[in-house]
């Protein structure tokens, strides 16, 4: 599974990237309005650490704009993927960048249905939301399931990027369901690592380590 890092912090990004930990990145305006930077700025800047896809996010409702935004979008470098929303003009907009020959993320993705749109409408991604659906007491991880046997059945190419990732839990379930890619918060991702029993098995190894009074450097 790719892990897309869901921020526009450059800084936590770079930290990431240099562990080999970020294939992507995923953007959307509220991440905007936290970095406090102009969107073409910062996109460019994360364009210039990652080589994976770079998700940016159009802001217009209609086709003819979104589809103005995203080539304006796309114009940053070659790995942004146009980000649309899961409506009706999202959908005509992600056939005509997809048929131009752009990536694109369909997002705010919350049923089985509009994933199979997505597919149709040729995007290189889709995103369903995973905690946005726990939110409000429906299983978000059920959602994902359901779209990889749907895009299994029918053989179709457009990426699962499980999106909407609050919890630890939700990016094992992503792997073991077997989603492309999951994007999450930093924070999120750093917790991949911990476990109460590494931090005791840790902690015993460095107090029976000073009893020896050795040293190795
Ligand atoms: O990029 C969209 C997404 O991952 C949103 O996550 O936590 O705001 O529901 P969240």
């Amino acid at each position: 599974m790719k892990f897309f890092v869901d921020t526009a912090d450059v800084a936590a990004i770079a930290e990431l990237n240099a562990l080999g930990m970020v294939d992507g990145v995923t953007t959307n305006p509220s991440l905007i309005l936290k970095s406090g930077r102009d969107i073409l700025e910062v996109t460019k800047e994360i364009c210039g650490i990652v080589s994976g896809p770079v998700s940016a996010e159009v802001v217009s409702l209609k086709a003819d704009e979104m589809i103005a935004e995203g080539l304006k979008l796309a114009k940053i470098a070659p790995n942004i993927t146009v980000k649309v929303p899961l409506t009706w003009d999202g959908l005509k907009a992600c056939k005509v960048l997809s048929d131009a020959g752009h990536m694109v993320n369909v997002t705010l993705c919350f049923s089985p249905n509009q994933a199979l749109l997505a597919a149709k409408a040729g995007a290189t991604f889709i995103s369903p939301f995973v905690g946005r659906l726990d939110d409000i007491n429906l299983d978000g991880l059920e959602l994902i399931a359901d779209i990889r046997t749907i895009y299994d059945n029918y053989d179709f190419k457009t990426q699962i990027l499980a999106a909407s990732i609050r919890t630890v839990n939700h990016v094992a379930e992503c792997a073991r369901i077997g989603a492309d890619v999951m994007t999450a918060p930093p924070e999120v991702i750093r917790k991949l690592a911990s476990h109460p029993l590494t931090d005791a098995g840790l902690a015993q190894f460095m107090k029976d380590w000073e009893k020896t009074g050795q040293k190795i450097l």
